[in-house]
């Protein structure tokens, strides 16, 4: 049995958990969307310096909630990659200046990797292989996950990710930030048939389209022009109508590459992980597109979504028992695409 203290800060949740090997012992995730809210999107000093306030007091919190003291923690993790950089480095400079003191071993966690390993808390028997579909504020790909620390990339978003889709449609019909959740709920009550809109399609240079690459910017640039014109000829717009709209059209394309991938692989299993894995469309979509190919399709709970320290623990408790530890020389990184994981470790 592995117990690792987890922390999170790439972004705008200040996060630290415990985890015991596929079990979450303790979560905490304290978010900065309304520090946020009145920018209409993350300010990254502004997201640092407040990850620096609460950071500690999380801890505390991870450890209060578990019932646990040092003497039960194995190792420390914190997300060193991708992300805002000072922001990592808030995570990143916590776990191992507490690795230190605590004489434990440090590891440092790629986020993509953890919202991949977010399904294994909810599944802990989930084996790989199996195909992640990863949607988030930053990332769209379909991976196919071979082992701990072995993945594939078989699709891709070619312009914006797929949260970031939601949140920049959002902006355009005035909604708030982060678009994501606003939508899904404004969605469940608006017609998705009421604007037909385009499924964003790769064409390939011998002709035809990418099977499991996407693009969102053509459907962000249609709802632009769809407003715009109700504008023009002063019509009121059905808000209600085009986040429903959107979201379908997100929800049936994302559906159907991730559906086709998995049959051309032989892949029977897909989690899907990261923000927009909450999404109400698109678990609809991907549910009804699974079940005449006979593929199980497992979506984490919606608080292991989107960013947490648990799902940095769960991944980093894999990585430990196969006796992956980090120096603490590894520095934190805006990007390191997760094919090459293991550069974070030494083994
Ligand atoms: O995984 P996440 O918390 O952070 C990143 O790693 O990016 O994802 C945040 C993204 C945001 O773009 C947010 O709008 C989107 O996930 N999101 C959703 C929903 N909840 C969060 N998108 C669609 N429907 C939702 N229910
Ligand atoms: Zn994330």
């Amino acid at each position: 049995m592995t117990t690792i203290l987890a922390i999170e800060t790439s972004c705008d949740e200040t996060a630290a958990a415990i985890v015991k090997n596929r079990k979450i012992l303790s979560s905490v995730v304290a978010s900065q969307i309304p520090i946020h809210q009145k920018y209409g999107g993350v300010v990254p000093e502004v997201a640092s310096r407040r990850h620096l306030e609460i950071i500690n007091t999380c801890i505390s919190q991870a450890f209060t909630e578990a019932s646990l003291d040092w003497d039960a923690i194995d190792a420390i993790a914190a997300t060193v990659t991708p992300g805002l950089v000072g922001a990592l480095l808030v995570g990143a400079v916590a776990a191992k200046t507490l690795a230190i003191l605590q004489q434990k071993p440090f590891l440092g966690v790629h986020h993509l990797e953890g919202h991949i390993y977010a399904t294994y808390l909810s599944q802990p028997h989930l084996k790989p292989p199996f195909l992640c579909l990863l949607v988030s504020g930053g990332h769209t790909s379909s991976i196919y996950v071979k082992d701990c620390g072995e993945y594939e990339i078989l699709g891709t978003t070619r312009d914006d990710a797929a949260g970031e889709a939601f949140d920049k449609v959002a902006r355009l019909l005035n909604l708030g930030y982060p678009g994501g959740p606003i939508i899904d709920r404004l969605a469940k009550i608006g017609d998705p048939q009421a604007f037909p809109l385009p499924e964003g399609k790769i064409s390939l240079p011998g002709g035809g389209y990418h099977p499991y690459d996407s693009s969102f910017s053509g459907l962000k640039t249609a709802v632009l022009r769809l407003v715009q014109k109700l504008e023009r000829d002063n019509k009121p717009i059905p808000v209600k109508d085009i986040a429903a709209s959107f979201q379908e059209t997100v929800g049936r394309s994302l559906a159907k590459k991730t559906i086709a991938c998995a049959v051309d692989r032989q892949i029977k299993i897909i989690a899907v992980g990261g923000g927009v894995a909450a999404n109400s469309g698109l678990r609809k979509h991907l549910i009804d597109a699974a079940l005449p190919h006979d593929i199980q399709v497992y979506f984490p709970p919606l608080e292991l979504c989107t960013d947490n320290a648990a799902m940095i623990g769960c991944a980093a408790v894999e990585h430990f028992d196969r006796g992956h530890t980090s120096p603490l020389t590894l520095s934190v990184k805006s990007r390191l695409p997760l094919t090459q994981v293991m550069e974070l470790y030494r083994y």
